[in-house]
């Protein structure tokens, strides 16, 4: 298994290719995502960062891809806000991006990376079954994505943008994999939350008419768990964390996992292990105590080679605590096993996908290409 971290110059997504990665066979896909070019729009919501970018799609036998992008930020007003002004505030990102790379005169075609769990039955068009990781915007749920996007875009008469395709991370990240590497079947990500799509052949797909090719799977493994599976293996600290999310009882195995919740687990941990005199003398501090001090990236750089021992004593006496030298290791040591426990279940979950795929292919041994990406994976020294 190969597995690469692109920069995903289509994790925003574009057209034609992603048509074809949600909703048509892969023997036309194949075709398809090997031809299209020029230039495409893309927005990308639902990760750690906002992003609209501009991709370039041109061919000289291989193609290329060159992308511009701008971050835009979230804030806490939007996300926990209504629908109206979600996608208000989206259309207004998008003609700010346009204005300033000066293509506000041209019609372009747009795909939406929508990191969600959607019901698609069109390309163009997902109805959103949930909100997950720190999004719970009033009036989304249920209704349909595409539609409240051109909505809001249709208020702005000097921008002619076509909205076209509608697609998971997980998928835009496989299909911008394919560019590189045509054998990639599988997309990951393990950023804020987690999740990972494959291709299925579709003979095995009982919802959809024809048994020739494949299809795109979008698994949402994140929420892996919801139905009292996963109970042997959670922990107290687990429950914690879903007891105090947005949406408890929900993505639990997201929850064991990624992102937003590993810095929690350490802090819930610590605290724990300071109450009963293992940690910091039995001292506690305000910010210990406090829910969300203690963020992946912290744990990250408490992991980090040579650094992360120094690292970890200031993080700790940032946080208000005089931690020893058998503190900061210890601390260290924890942030070990919470990582360590993420990326052993998302080999686990992969391993589940690839063996599936293999017996697909009625192989022994199979060779494939995964491609891989979110802030976690990319950010996390080990
Ligand atoms: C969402 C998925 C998404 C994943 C990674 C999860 O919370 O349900 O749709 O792919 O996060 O962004």
């Amino acid at each position: 298994m190969h597995c690469i971290a692109p920069e995903c110059p289509l994790y925003g997504g574009s057209d034609s290719q992603l048509q074809s990665a949600s909703s048509v066979p892969r023997h036309q896909l194949t075709t398809t995502q090997m031809d299209e070019k020029g230039d495409f729009l893309a927005l990308d919501l639902g990760g750690s960062k906002f992003r609209v970018l501009k991709v370039k799609v041109s061919e000289d036998g291989k193609q290329h891809v060159q992308m511009e992008s701008q971050f835009y930020p979230t804030p806490k007003e939007i996300i926990h806000g209504n629908g109206t002004d979600l996608f208000k505030y989206v259309a207004e990102c998008l003609t700010d991006f346009m204005e300033t790379k000066d293509i506000k005169h041209k019609k372009l075609p747009l795909g939406f990376t929508f990191s969600f769990p959607c019901k698609q039955n069109k390309l163009e068009e997902g109805v959103l079954l949930s909100w997950t990781k720190h999004f719970k915007v009033r009036g989304v749920q249920q209704t349909d994505v595409v539609s409240s996007l051109r909505k809001a875009l249709r208020k702005h008469q000097d921008v002619d943008v076509d909205v076209l395709a509608l697609v998971n991370d997980t998928v835009g990240t496989m299909m911008t994999c394919g560019y590189d590497d045509r054998r990639c079947e599988v997309g990951v990500i393990i950023g804020t939350g987690t999740n990972a799509c494959y291709m299925e052949e579709m003979s095995n797909i009982e919802l959809v008419e024809g048994d020739e090719g494949q299809m795109c799977i979008n698994t949402e493994w994140g929420a892996f768990g919801d139905d009292g599976s996963l109970e042997s293996i959670r922990t107290d600290f687990d429950r914690e964390i879903d007891l105090g999310s947005i949406n408890p009882g929900k993505q639990l195995f997201e929850k064991m996992i990624s992102g937003l919740y590993l810095g929690e687990l350490v802090r819930l941990i610590l605290l724990k292990m300071a109450k009963e005199g293992l940690l910091f003398n039995g001292k506690l501090s305000t910010d210990l105590c406090t829910k969300g001090k203690i963020e992946t990236r912290h744990v990250a750089d408490m992991e980090k080679y040579k650094e992360g021992l120094n690292n970890t004593k200031q993080i700790l006496t940032e946080l208000g605590l005089t931690p020893s030298e058998e503190d900061c290791i210890a601390a260290q040591h924890v942030c070990t096993i919470v990582s360590f426990r993420s990326a052993n279940l998302c080999a686990s979950v992969l391993a589940a996908i690839l063996t599936r795929l293999r017996e697909n292919k009625k192989l022994i041994r199979m060779r494939t290409t995964v491609g891989m990406d979110g802030t976690l994976y990319k950010t996390h020294p080990q």
